[in-house]
């Protein structure tokens, strides 16, 4: 259906247009992939990318900050806001050298009962570091779903279940963190929430939005 036939021109234009990130490298360690996904909960990229580079030349392994004082964390973690994260990354540490060798653990189960793991970043860590086969489902990824599957500008408040079982139909059998972080990427960069950039979108002509005339969204202006 539609739905199958996005994934080549998605996956195409990936491999040509992404940004060049450094927690997306071969030689990102799982720790660096998890360090990376709490920061970018809140903070846009261009920040967080000095922030993660000075975080993890300091401290490399969850055993190095598990050893420090909670205090340090959040200093540390500086002006990049919502400072309770640095606190459950402290926890998080202590927790993966307690519990798991100091290893972050690679199952989605053990991901998501660290400290401030949700659903979005236990399956982001278990896909990017550990190649798991998850969907993930962050505002970009539910935005260019809304619109190319859905045929809406944005999605629902909440994910829904028909939201789920898009993202399930889509996620291929090989190399689903590949497609995953392609998804995200178009939406960053392409399918932006205010003024997507729909000359660029490699899928213009099979979106379900931009098929039905690009329908505003009813009710008050939204964001993501
Ligand atoms: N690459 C992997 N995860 C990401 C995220 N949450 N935001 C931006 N780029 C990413």
């Amino acid at each position: 259906g539609v739905s199958l036939s996005l994934r080549e021109p998605i996956l195409n234009w990936y491999a040509e247009k992404a940004r060049d990130l450094p927690w997306r490298r071969p030689d990102a360690t799982s720790w660096g992939i998890l360090v990376s996904e709490i920061m970018l909960q809140q903070t846009p990229v261009a920040r967080v990318l000095p922030a993660w580079e000075a975080w993890l030349r300091r401290w490399p392994t969850p055993a190095d900050l598990a050893a420090e004082p909670p205090g340090e964390a959040v200093r540390q973690w500086g002006r990049l806001g919502y400072p309770r994260r640095a606190l459950n990354l402290h926890a998080c540490a202590r927790r993966i050298v307690a519990e798991h060798g100091g290893e972050v653990p690679s199952r989605y189960e053990e991901l998501r009962a660290l400290p401030g793991v949700g659903d979005y970043t236990a399956a982001a860590v278990a896909s990017f570091a550990f190649g798991g086969r998850h969907v993930v489902l962050d505002t970009n990824v539910r935005r260019v779903l809304a619109r190319a599957v859905q045929g809406v500008r944005y999605p629902a408040r909440a994910t829904t279940a028909a939201e789920r079982r898009i993202a399930e139909s889509l996620l291929p059998a090989v190399d689903a963190p590949r497609w995953a972080v392609a998804v995200m990427e178009l939406g960053a960069l392409v399918c932006t929430a205010r003024s997507p950039r729909c000359a660029d979108c490699p899928i213009i002509d099979r979106c379900a939005w931009r098929l039905a005339g690009c329908p505003d969204h009813d009710g008050p202006p939204r964001r993501g």
